[in-house]
């Protein structure tokens, strides 16, 4: 084989090697698609992972430790600075109106959802069950897990000293307010 024989061998080889390359690169801009984030399809109590592998399913609301042994402890005071968060949709006070939300006076012990004049969410509507502490605590915890489909955004009170405050404030804005001790 001269050399010139060989050049020509060698230079094909080059290109075709080139040319694989380039393929590939351009294969690769169009095709590659960027990896999602998040799995696309999210199943309800599953967690996402870096890896998208499915995991054993979470529960969806948290056993809450019960709020009742807390309200002892309670501040009203605090539990009425809390209330801010909640005064943009309620009114507080005996008489008050019902507003984005409904009227919150004698809430505690109240029926869910109960309230003339107020257009609740079916979820609220069809709870059937008292504003007991137990419920309010894991309703103000995270309302929107707690009561599927309740219309209440809010996106909830994390910590639970906040919430003993604000339910023994609900408890003192009514016509006869329990004892917590
Ligand atoms: C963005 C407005 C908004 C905020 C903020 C908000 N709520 Fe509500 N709340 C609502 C709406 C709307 C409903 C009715 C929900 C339904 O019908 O599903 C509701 C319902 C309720 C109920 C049920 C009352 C009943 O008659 O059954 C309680 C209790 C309650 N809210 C307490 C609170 C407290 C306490 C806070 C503050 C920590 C708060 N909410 C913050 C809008 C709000």
């Amino acid at each position: 084989m001269d050399s010139f024989e060989f050049n020509k061998i060698a230079a094909a080889i080059l290109i075709v090697a080139l040319l694989f390359i380039g393929i590939k690169e351009i294969a690769n801009s169009i095709y590659n698609v960027d990896k999602l984030e998040k799995s696309a399809y999210k199943v309800e109590g599953l967690e996402d992972t870096d890896d998208n592998k499915v995991q054993k399913p979470k529960k969806v609301v948290e056993n809450l430790k019960p709020i009742t042994p807390l309200l002892a402890s309670a501040n009203i005071e605090s539990g009425e600075k809390i209330f801010k968060k909640c005064a943009a949709c309620h009114s507080i006070q005996k008489g008050g109106d019902n507003r984005i939300g409904p009227a919150l006076w004698n809430v505690v012990d109240r029926k869910v959802g109960s309230l003339d004049g107020f257009k609740y969410s079916v979820a609220l509507k069809n709870y059937n069950k008292n504003w007991t502490y137990e419920e309010l605590n894991g309703f103000l915890h995270k309302p929107l897990k707690y009561i599927k489909g309740t219309k209440m955004a809010f996106a909830g009170l994390r910590k639970e000293m906040d919430r003993a405050n604000i339910i023994a404030y609900l408890n003192s804005m009514g016509d006869s307010p329990k004892s917590l001790k």
